[in-house]
């Protein structure tokens, strides 16, 4: 059904080729990370060395996940590429958009006619133009990508910062916003700074109540949000070794916590019996035949220092249990620190709720090792003294672990089942008194843990454990209680203590499902019609982009002049704006309406030089638009850092914007610009910043001739009649210049597609 075999053949086919062109170009012994990369350069074998942090490197994803917020405004985005199918496999998820609030079968039907026109929507689009779509209650994007198409050796997109996950089975496998997807579908080469690379060394086994979530709340401790930046951390060791697949995916899912671009482990025997167990024997006697290639060198993993531009070494014998948290997870606690840490803090040690699953933890080993300590709890005659809920990762574990007797357990125990979706990791969480704010503790077995996240109160102190540990402290009601040493009063009055949690990392019966919730898009989607109601204040089909009118710019005025950070935050608001981020016109209301205004230090009001009068931003540069007339929005350093949010660059577009002249660009968000037609151009001298005025009207001559690394020249017209010329210097090559020429790069894929 689901996954794309002769893909994958392909993939390894051209494994050995690339692998040695890659050893003769970097000309030492590899990494696993450096394998995957280079087999998979849009150029082919590889010519050359590239240079970690440094090289910007052109890549040929072999797959593209969505989940269902991102995948509206890709998928809106490449229908306008003119293309029949999909380039590569592809699939979306319907998981972000459901609410836990009573239980798992209440909160879906509600779900499917809250969001009817989204998935409606979703649902056509994949039908059209071949890409698989997995319903409302099927899962939650990473744990039905891991089941399903993660693939050792593998390249991946997914719109979802938890992608990573899929390194679990050896996937080179990393978050991206929808433009990139969109791109990757429609044939266009990714790219990618090329990454450093972070080796941890696992040795030692785990035991006890230790589990594979540990190692990353150890890690996360260790290099904290910021530490991965930029950089693939690669496990290896005899303890990586003996973590089963789905551990490796916990792992490698909340590697997005310390930034890292993504995280991945070594093809090995726990990755073939999961291939196998969910049905791929065929992958990995495929995987068998080209071993060598999907684990780093003998030679790297023997001496890291050498290969690795950090190494970290863990022993798994000696890893104790972690609780991380509140507000950040980095803040790494060992469970035998963590009581004293809860009082000393002051943090409530009366635990409100516990919740098991999401795509971190929700594998049948998780959740059969919290299912062991639900049972003791009622063998020893214990009952739950925090609220508990579980979110299966899919609905292939949910109907095993039902079937396995597991739901019937944690029934027993008081605890309520969810749909198989986000819910309360994404905020979806209709939680009862939360509005009133009040101080309290929860605990996760989830990733994020951020003020908020889950239940919109800011004094929810939240804190991110291993299932096994979170159902232990919400049996104990209590977050000073350390199930390795302390006892619980029972029913009877007695002392009791939780033995080890117990479990399988697969079921002995195997995986069952009746209908996993998938839905296979048509053979021939030309004649399948894109349900749209053009009512729709949700969802909007796009138009393309004017192409450049062929005459230099004349007269644009300066909608804002930004100081400071300007963030894609700043430009496209997130919060209460997610929910019209496939329509272009309703979201376009918050341009930069967070963007400080340099003349008089305010957000979102700026001078109408039509009227003289002040007034948000998206209603001023309407009336701009209205009235045929260019912009300009002109900025400080690192214009765009952030989230590769493409509606920071296609709002001011969509609104007539012509150009956005800055100090420097965060690279994505220029790139993202170029990409929507937009020109992004830096002050030649920054001080000219200074030069801008309030009413200024601006000119951008030297368009006819645009050429790579040649400055356009800047006529800044003031409103006393003086003037300044300036340069602005910009980074287009050749083909991004077609874009510019043709409106947008998807229009110029249009063109070549008819
Ligand atoms: Fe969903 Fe939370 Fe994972 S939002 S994709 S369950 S991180």
């Amino acid at each position: 059904m689901a996954f794309d075999i002769d893909m994958i053949k392909a993939v390894y086919d051209r494994f050995p080729d690339r692998i040695a062109a890659a050893r003769k170009a970097v000309d030492k012994p590899l990494t696993l990370t450096e394998k995957i990369l280079y087999a998979h350069l849009t150029e082919g074998p590889a010519s050359k060395a590239y240079e970690r942090g440094k090289s910007y490197v052109d890549f040929q994803p072999d797959r593209v996940a969505m989940q269902d917020a991102t995948a509206q405004m890709a998928l809106l985005q490449f229908m306008q590429a003119g293309k029949d199918q999909v380039a590569v496999p592809s699939t979306v998820h319907c998981d972000h958009l459901i609410q836990a609030e009573v239980g798992a079968e209440k909160d879906l039907n509600k779900a499917k006619d809250k969001n009817r026109e989204v998935y409606d929507f979703l649902a056509s689009v994949s039908n059209k133009y071949g890409i698989g779509f997995w319903k409302p209650g099927a899962g939650i994007i990473h744990q039905v990508v891991l089941e399903n198409y993660a693939f050792p050796g593998g390249m991946m997109i997914g719109t979802d910062s938890h992608t990573p996950n899929a390194g679990g089975l050896g996937m080179v496998a990393i978050g991206v916003g929808g433009a990139d997807a969109c791109d990757v579908m429609a044939g266009l080469p990714w790219e990618l700074k090329f990454p450093k690379l972070i080796g941890v060394k696992l040795t030692g086994k785990m035991s006890g109540w230790t589990a594979a979530k540990d190692v990353i709340l150890k890690v996360a401790g260790i290099l904290t949000v910021k530490g991965g930046t930029g950089a693939i951390v690669e496990y290896f060791g005899e303890g990586a070794r003996s973590l089963s697949a789905t551990g490796k995916g916990t792992i490698c899912n909340m590697g997005a916590e310390i930034g890292a671009t993504t995280s991945i482990f070594g093809y090995d025997e726990k990755s073939a019996a999961y291939l196998k167990g969910t049905g791929r024997a065929d992958i990995a006697e495929m995987a068998d035949a080209i071993a060598e290639h999907l684990t780093g060198d003998d030679e790297v993993y023997a001496n890291p220092e050498k290969y690795f531009d950090q190494v970290i070494e863990i022993n798994l014998s000696e890893l104790e249990p972690h609780v991380n948290g509140p507000f950040t997870p980095d803040l790494a606690w060992p469970i035998s620190k963590f009581a004293n840490a809860v009082k000393e803090n002051g943090w409530p040690a009366k635990l409100e709720v516990g919740l098991i699953g999401s795509c971190t933890n929700s594998s049948y080993e998780d959740i059969s090792r919290a299912a062991s300590l639900a049972q003791q709890a009622v063998d020893k005659k214990l009952t739950a003294k925090s609220e508990y809920t579980i979110t299966p990762g899919s609905e292939q574990v949910r109907f095993t672990v039902e079937r396995d007797g597991f739901l019937d357990t944690f029934g027993k125990m008081g605890g309520v089942v969810l749909a198989n979706a986000c819910g309360p990791c994404i905020g979806q969480w209709a939680r009862h008194g939360a509005d009133k704010q009040e101080k309290n503790s929860i605990i996760t077995s989830f990733n994020r843990n951020f003020a908020k996240r889950a239940d919109g109160n800011p004094n929810t102190h939240a804190f991110v454990a291993s299932p096994e540990i979170v159902t232990a402290l919400a049996i104990a009601g209590d977050l000073t209680f350390n199930p390795i040493t302390d006892t619980l009063t029972n029913a009877d009055g007695e002392q009791v203590k939780l033995e080890e949690p117990r479990g399988l990392e697969m079921p002995t019966k195997g995986f069952a499902v009746e209908d996993a919730g998938y839905q296979a898009p048509a053979e021939d989607g030309s004649k399948v019609e894109v349900i749209v109601d053009p009512k729709s204040d949700r969802l909007q089909l796009l138009e393309s982009f004017p192409a450049w009118e062929g005459t230099d710019l004349k007269g644009l005025k300066l909608l804002i002049k930004a100081k400071g950070k300007c963030t894609t935050d700043h430009i496209s608001m997130a919060g209460p704006w997610l929910k019209y981020r496939g329509h272009l016109d309703n979201i376009s209301n918050n341009m930069l309406i967070g963007a400080v205004n340099a003349f008089n230090d305010s957000t979102n009001r700026v001078k109408n030089q039509l009227t003289g009068e002040y007034g948000e931003v998206p209603a001023t540069q309407r009336q701009y638009k209205a009235k045929g007339i260019g912009s300009i929005v002109v900025g400080d350093e690192n214009y765009g850092e952030g989230s590769s949010r493409e509606h920071a660059a296609m709002e001011p577009r969509f609104l007539g914007v012509r150009a956005i002249l800055v100090k420097s660009f965060a690279r994505i968000h220029e790139t993202n610009l170029k990409k929507q037609g937009m020109l992004a151009l830096t002050f030649a001298n920054p001080s000219d910043y200074d030069l801008v005025q309030e009413d200024d009207s601006i000119d951008i001559n030297g368009l006819t001739s645009f050429a790579p690394g040649e400055p356009l020249e800047l006529v800044l017209n003031h409103s006393d009649g003086s003037s300044h010329t300036i340069l602005a210097n910009h980074t287009y090559n050749e083909g991004q210049i077609e874009w510019f020429k043709a409106g947008s790069a998807l229009n110029l894929i249009k063109a070549g597609a008819n």
